[in-house]
């Protein structure tokens, strides 16, 4: 349908912009000509601007045949009835009143649809969205919180059905709240959204179906209809692996430098040390075992000892001995272990088992390292393991994957979730004698053996270290 409009004030130029933004279905109401005496009226200007057909006189309009419909918009009843009387018999007018009072209706009805059958039309417009980005996990929220939509990705991290989710309050279903989690600590980029129409991005950690966290990057795009907010589109990446990969390269790249540090401390410090042995053992050697110098020195020795302990420790984590590697049997270099650590488990009562499964392929280890690798693991889960607690270690091959874990489990005391980031600190300790070296050394050897260690504890209810070494693809040697 073509309209003209005669007065060119701002209603007209309203008029043309929702005609342009809006797709009506039945009628197609475009305005093509616009009449006003002024020059600088914004209606004017507007349609001047579209190249649509301007003039002083609106008698212009009554010899083009592309017009369909009047509006008189100046208020004008003389030019009102003027118009009636010259347009032509096919040619519709309204006047000013009628237009204020359509345009009341129009909004009011429009205000009334929002709720359930532009709702229903937007939905539909979104889903196809939601369908292009199923990748990402989506979903469509109204403004009050409530889940109009949610894509199969979300559902499945969730495990929840589409029927349990639709209609419930998106804070129920992510942060299992009963109300709204937004807060000063905890920004929620929906609120934002719907308050300032605009798009919002932040990072939340949301619970999956097994209460574990997984880290998101959530963006919201507000859905607007006819010019008000009526909800917001959401979708989330699952960035825990990326956020996992910047800590553990972090943490590489801590341990190198603490590295390079102690290997030039620990070399400073060797030659001294060797020169204090020998000279109290050889002082001691001079004197009498009555003297009672004889036992001072015997301290001096000792003491000296454990120095060159540490420094020796401080150059494995130095990495200053690069892994010789060959093809060994992982559940034998285990078997040794355990016949080095049984009489420390035995003497604190703990049960020290093994579950080793027969089907494991030879790794490319150097058979040294590991050893004291998994020596570390043992003797620390003995160290946090009270009377009558066990400790197992158990092998499994996962032939699709191609991987061998190697785990290390006990029922000792656990580690709190504050420090379960730095036991793989060189120094970190809760231990009084400890030197905080054992875990960044066995952290160094699995590195450098293309393995990965990671822990799962908890206070109170033990700890379990898991190594996976991967195998090389396709080559077949499993034994
Ligand atoms: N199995 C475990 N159970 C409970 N806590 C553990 C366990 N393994 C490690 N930890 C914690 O991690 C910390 C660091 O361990 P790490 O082996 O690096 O050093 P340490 O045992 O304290 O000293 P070191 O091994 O140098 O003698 C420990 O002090 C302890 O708090
Ligand atoms: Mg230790």
């Amino acid at each position: 349908m073509n309209i003209a409009v005669v007065g060119g004030g701002t209603r007209c130029k309203r008029l043309i912009e929702v005609t342009e933004r809006h797709t009506f279905e039945e009628i197609d109401p475009r305005v093509v000509a616009v009449a006003d005496i002024k020059e600088n009226a914004p209606g004017l200007i507007k349609a001047k601007s579209k190249g649509l057909f301007v003039t002083r006189d609106y008698n212009d309009f009554f010899s083009r045949q592309d017009i369909d419909l009047i509006i008189e918009l100046t208020g004008d009843m003389d030019i009102y009835n003027d118009i009636l009387e010259k347009k032509k018999k096919h040619v519709r007018a309204i006047s000013d009143a009628t237009a204020q009072l359509f345009y009341e209706i129009a909004r009011i009805s429009a205000l009334q649809k929002k709720t359930d059958q532009e709702l229903q039309e937007t939905r539909a417009r979104y889903k196809a969205i939601i369908n292009e980005l199923i990748q990402e996990d989506v979903m469509v929220i109204a403004y009050d919180y409530r889940v109009m939509d949610i894509n199969d990705s979300l559902l499945n991290k969730l495990g929840l059905q589409r029927r349990d989710v639709i209609g419930r309050h998106c804070y129920e279903i992510t942060h299992r709240q009963s109300q709204p989690c937004s807060g000063k600590d905890h920004p929620c980029p929906l609120v934002k959204t719907l308050k300032t129409e605009k798009s919002s991005r932040t990072t939340h950690t949301h619970l999956d179906k097994d209460n574990k966290k997984i880290i998101y990057s959530i963006s919201t795009y507000p859905m607007i209809e006819n010019g008000d907010v009526i909800g917001a589109i959401e979708i989330s990446r699952d960035i825990t692996g990326d956020i996992n990969m910047q800590k553990a390269m972090m943490q590489q790249e801590k341990l190198a430098s603490i590295g390079r540090l102690s290997a030039g401390v620990a070399h400073e410090i060797n030659n001294p040390l060797t020169t204090i042995l020998t000279t109290a053992m050889l002082i001691q050697e001079d004197l009498d075992p009555e003297d009672p110098n004889f036992e001072e020195l015997e301290t001096i020795t000792n003491e000296t000892l454990r120095c060159r302990k540490i420094v020796t420790s401080l150059l494995d984590f130095a990495r200053q001995s690069r892994p010789v590697k060959k093809e060994n049997d992982i559940n034998g270099v285990i078997k040794e272990c355990l016949v080095l650590t049984k009489k420390q488990a035995a003497f604190k009562g703990l049960s020290l088992t093994a579950e080793l499964a027969d089907n494991i392929p030879l790794l490319y280890i150097d058979k040294g390292q590991i050893q004291q690798a998994i020596i570390n693991l043992i003797l620390n889960a003995i160290e946090a393991t009270e009377a009558g607690g066990s400790i197992s270690i158990g092998t499994d091959y996962n032939r699709h994957r191609r991987l061998v874990d190697v785990e290390i489990s006990d029922t000792g005391r656990g580690i709190r979730e504050d420090d379960l980031g730095k036991i793989f600190d060189p120094f970190f300790t809760t231990k009084d004698s400890g030197n905080g070296l054992g875990l960044a050394i066995t952290h160094g050897i699995i590195e450098q053996h293309d393995a990965t260690i990671n822990v799962f504890s908890k206070p109170g209810r033990g700890t379990t270290f898991t190594i996976k070494f991967g195998l090389p693809p396709g080559e077949n040697n499993d034994s």
